[in-house]
């Protein structure tokens, strides 16, 4: 069994929910069923992943693996999204506590505390194969988690939000208020949503948003990734996360690092400042009475 030897203890299943109903779920050898008959889901339990996402689903991320990690070892890649993030993240995360990295990718680019139980959820099969560095592997999707409400003490999204799109622009803002609802629930009171997003400049932001339902229609699912003004995010969490406290700060990578902004064109360099993006990192903490619905 390709599990890494981690298998599937009970405090890991007890959080565990129908991803439909969010009612609990009966588990046999390597099954799960929602308990509440008339809904009737099934997840399967394969290698140690419990697959929430079904049968015949394929990531375009699963081709990608090694293009991810070959990007993130890249010394300028690193310089520029991943060394203070992890920094930042890790200073962040509570001792103890559940964990929940949703779009965890091959492997955590950050160390969570020793103490903590770490739950990696994505959208590739592969990457969830690969990925040695969490407890708990689920293969779904972050609008439809798997987990009882109020049952996390962190989320993280180490550059997930911009992967969250659909077919045109208002759909793909109905997907973000959806994954952002969807870490509301799950979140404990005084929880919270750690993001780091790469946030576009005003020209870019203006060209995207005149031109992406259309480029959207001539490229399909080639095109894959939609970027949130930090002004646009901050306004769609604000509402999908209501009464949440927000945080956020602006990483400033040493303007001269030479990096390939496209982690498929590794060859394509250029300098951080020329790059037309913000690279941030957004906290939002939930209210003690909770997500105000
Ligand atoms: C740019 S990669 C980032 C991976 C990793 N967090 C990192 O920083 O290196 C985005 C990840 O999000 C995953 N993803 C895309 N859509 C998703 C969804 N709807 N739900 C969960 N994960 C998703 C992809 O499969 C991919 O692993
Ligand atoms: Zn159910």
């Amino acid at each position: 069994v390709d599990d890494h030897g981690v298998g599937l203890a009970p405090r890991l299943e007890g959080l565990l929910a129908c991803p439909r109903c969010h009612g609990p779920l009966a588990r046999t050898a390597d099954m799960f069923r929602c308990r509440h008959a008339p809904c009737g889901f099934q997840a399967s339990l394969v290698d140690g992943i419990v697959n929430v996402a079904g049968a015949g689903v394929s990531s375009f991320f699963d081709s990608k693996v090694p293009v991810m990690l070959h990007g993130a070892d890249d010394p300028g890649s690193h310089a520029v999204f991943y060394a203070e993030q992890a920094r930042a993240v890790e200073e962040a995360l509570p001792e103890a506590g559940v964990i929940v990295d949703v779009g965890c990718g091959p492997r955590l680019m950050y160390t969570p505390p020793p103490t903590a139980t770490v739950i990696g959820v994505d959208l590739s099969y592969e990457s969830l194969r690969y990925n040695k560095d969490v407890h708990l592997r689920i293969f779904g999707t972050a609008t439809a988690l798997p987990l009882l409400r109020a049952s996390v003490d962190t989320v993280v999204c180490f550059y997930l939000l911009h992967h969250l799109v659909a077919r045109s622009r208002a759909e793909t803002s109905g997907v973000l208020v959806g994954a952002l609802r969807e870490f509301g629930r799950v979140l404990r009171p005084g929880g919270r949503l750690l993001v780091f997003e790469v946030s576009p400049w005003a020209p870019v932001w203006a060209l995207q948003r005149v031109g992406w339902d259309t480029a959207k229609r001539l490229l399909g699912p080639k095109l894959d990734m939609f970027f949130w003004a930090r002004s646009h995010l901050l306004r769609i969490a604000g509402e999908a996360l209501a009464g949440a406290e927000v945080t956020h700060h602006t990483f400033r990578a040493a303007r001269w690092t030479m990096f390939p902004p496209v982690f498929a064109l590794p060859r394509l360099r250029i300098p951080r400042a020329l790059y037309p993006f913000d690279i941030c990192m957004y906290c939002w903490r939930i209210p003690r009475e909770g997500v105000v619905t």
